[in-house]
């Protein structure tokens, strides 16, 4: 419901432009859900038994036919995914840096028509069933490599995400900011706490390809989908145009920033060691823990993407 994918929901189905022309709110609004419905109804049939689902969505104001209103995405997917038997598990508030001097909406300082601002979009969690069971030894090996710090995570598993500079920096570019990308710390976070290495992240609103990116840094397959053709390009550019160094940054960050939670806790502190990295760590779950250090990559298609890895290793 903002006016940047107004035209993308119209050409599949005119309903859409004729009902924000007539001032219809709640019908374009609704009209444009069972595009998405669709999507959700793909999703849930190509995740495994106790795959997670995570869907990044903002609500939308909007004035139409001289009526002011908020339309609730997030409920309106929470309530879609919970038709097609997801179920929904506590989601994150992403909030947003803004900076806009007149963010303020309404009628100033005179109560009561002033609206608040939106300040955060949603990260939406489901999972299809029960969870998952790791039973096989080489399964519970991976699942054990792919263990995150115990410091990442009372971070990441809070319900208020906010990035800080770098992090909401990190991969930008001028097509990214047009598109409406998010930072490449919002999928890279949510692949680490959802997937196991070597599993297979699913991204059907591929844009500039930030979540394929994510995944190639998180030693994780991905397929992504992307109904805009000409972004195939961009997405193709923004690899090339990487290179390994800054590829593995994120990775190598998470291990600076664990010496220096070390570093400032007095190493004599801790009761577990890492097996690999020869380092301590706080909990058992991350003795086995290792981080993947992309070492190539090559082109096998005009889309498809060939990764190559070793362990990162902590060398500074
Ligand atoms: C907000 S952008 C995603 C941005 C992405 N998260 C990033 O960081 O680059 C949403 C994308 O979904 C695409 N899209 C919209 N409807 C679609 C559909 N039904 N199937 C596939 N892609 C779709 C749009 O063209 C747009 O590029």
């Amino acid at each position: 419901m903002i006016a940047m994918w107004d035209a993308g929901f119209s050409a599949v189905d005119p309903e859409v432009e004729r009902a924000l022309e007539q001032g219809q709110g709640q019908m374009a609004f609704e009209r444009m859900h069972w595009q998405l419905d669709a999507v959700w109804k793909e999703m849930e049939r190509c995740l495994v038994p106790g795959g997670i689902a995570c869907i990044n969505i903002g609500d939308a104001t909007r004035t139409l036919g001289g009526v002011f209103s908020l339309y609730a995405n997030h409920a309106r997917i929470i309530a879609a995914m919970e038709r097609l038997g997801m179920r929904c598990l506590p989601l994150i508030l992403w909030r947003k840096p803004t900076n806009a001097p007149n963010k303020f909406m309404g009628s100033g300082m005179l109560p009561p028509g002033a609206y608040v601002t939106l300040e955060h979009e949603y990260v939406l969690v489901f999972r299809k069933g029960d969870k998952r069971g790791f039973a096989k030894t080489k399964a519970r090996e991976l699942r054990n490599q792919s263990a995150y710090f115990w410091e990442e995570r009372n971070q990441w598993f809070s319900d208020l995400w906010e990035f800080r500079g770098a992090q909401q920096k990190m991969g930008r570019n001028a097509a990214r900011t047009r598109s409406a990308a998010f930072p490449l710390e919002l999928p890279f976070r949510l692949i680490q706490m959802y997937s196991v290495a070597g599993e297979t992240v699913l991204d059907p609103f591929a844009g500039t390809g930030t979540t394929a990116l994510a995944a190639l840094v998180s030693g994780r397959n991905s397929l992504s989908v992307e109904v805009q053709p000409e972004l195939r390009s961009i997405i193709r550019d923004t690899f090339a145009a990487t290179t390994l160094e800054q590829l593995n940054a994120r990775q190598r960050l998470r291990l600076q920033e664990h010496l220096d939670f070390v570093a400032a806790r007095g190493a004599d502190r801790f009761k577990h060691h890492n097996a690999f990295y020869d380092f301590p760590v706080m909990t058992r779950q991350e003795i086995q823990l290792q981080l993947p250090a992309l070492e190539a990559f090559q082109w096998q298609a005009a889309d498809q993407l060939e990764g190559h890895y070793g362990v990162l290793k902590a060398d500074f």
